[in-house]
């Protein structure tokens, strides 16, 4: 069986690297595997969250991914701290990684910057929990943008550890699906910064809120260079900010860079953003009508996740009963 695990923090400024990175790639795998959808909670507290903001965050998120297109009838969508099984497997993989993994993660390095001994336990230890949720469900198939990959490749280590510690074969190595010509959107002010929910600009990134009239001024706005477009994919080396907005096109369009440069190869860039502008829009104004809709009836996407989390729990609750098994602990 093929079985697909994906999170997402709740931490505000939804935006367009989530977007195309993961959640466009999400609602396009329904089809094919059985999915599990996570709001992911606890990650967010590695980092201080005002409890407040937690909580709407959470919703506004579940709102979104419903907006974008997931099947919440047949697949799971829930948030992480519901399913007790995340902290319980969690605990069980920090003493299977080594410290020496967690201490070459790059995303711990950049996030904790200089200032390493003042950050939270949680933020070194988040992969072990990051691994958790993936082989809680024993997933195949882990869809994320290119910033996850390290922690997917430490979430392989982390099962193939345990099973040889243990001398089972239980869990899978699973492997990542990072899909499209979007996998690492670029800030719009930065070709060489990653577009993030933390960026101080907000000029930085489009969120999924944001109105047609945000949009177009943003795109008119991104940084580019001087040079026209140019009419080859070998022609964007270099040029970190055209290839950032023909990647956007392309992804937004379900094409190839080099479809989208067959189109639009020698043009300047003040057209090609105002055809990028109207692009985008039509994408994102039907997902943000939506989620306003569901954001209206916070009851019914509590609803949601609640019934999720049912669903998820009683996948968690066999994969601890066995793992507690293999490892030695008495249970209820
Ligand atoms: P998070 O919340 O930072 O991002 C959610 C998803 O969006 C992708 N993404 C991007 N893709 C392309 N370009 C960008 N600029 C960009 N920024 C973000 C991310 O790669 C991710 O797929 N640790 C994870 C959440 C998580 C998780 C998991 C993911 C927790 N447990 C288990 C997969 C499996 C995170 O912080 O994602």
């Amino acid at each position: 069986m093929n079985r697909i695990f994906s999170g997402i923090q709740p931490t505000g400024n939804l935006h367009l690297g989530n977007y195309l990175g993961a959640i466009r790639n999400w609602v396009a795998l329904q089809d094919e595997f059985e999915c599990v959808f996570c709001v992911v909670d606890q990650h967010a507290i590695t980092v201080w969250q005002d409890p407040k903001d937690l909580l709407r965050h959470t919703r506004e998120m579940a709102a979104a991914l419903m907006a974008a297109g997931l099947d919440v009838e047949k697949h799971i969508l829930f948030n992480q701290s519901m399913v007790p099984g995340h902290s319980q497997l969690a605990w069980i993989f920090e003493c299977v990684a080594r410290m020496g993994w967690m201490s070459r993660m790059t995303q711990f390095k950049e996030k904790a910057g200089k200032d390493r001994e003042r950050v939270s336990l949680g933020l070194f230890a988040y992969p072990a929990l990051m691994a958790a949720d993936i082989l809680l469900y024993q997933a195949t198939h882990v869809p994320v943008g290119e910033d996850q990959k390290q922690h997917l490749e430490l979430t392989r280590d982390v099962a193939q550890k345990f099973n040889n510690d243990f001398g089972v074969e239980y869990f899978p190595i699973t492997e990542p699906l990072i899909l499209g010509e979007a996998t690492r959107v670029m800030s719009l002010r930065d070709g060489s910064k990653k577009m993030s929910k933390s960026d101080a600009s907000d000029f930085s990134r489009i969120n999924l809120t944001d109105d047609a009239d945000t949009i177009a001024q943003k795109f008119r706005k991104a940084k580019t260079d001087p040079e026209p477009l140019p009419a080859t994919v070998e022609e964007l080396e270099g040029r970190p900010e055209a290839s950032n907005l023909v990647g956007i096109y392309a992804a937004l369009a379900d094409m190839t860079k080099a479809g989208v440069l067959d189109q639009v190869g020698g043009r300047a860039f003040s057209e090609f953003k105002g055809e990028l502008t109207d692009l985008a829009v039509s994408v994102l104004e039907p997902i943000n009508t939506r989620m306003k809709v569901y954001l209206e009836d916070t009851d019914r996407i509590d609803a949601v996740l609640r019934d999720g989390a049912e669903r998820a729990n009683a996948i968690a609750e066999s994969v601890i009963r066995d793992v507690y098994d293999i490892v030695g602990f008495l249970r209820v």
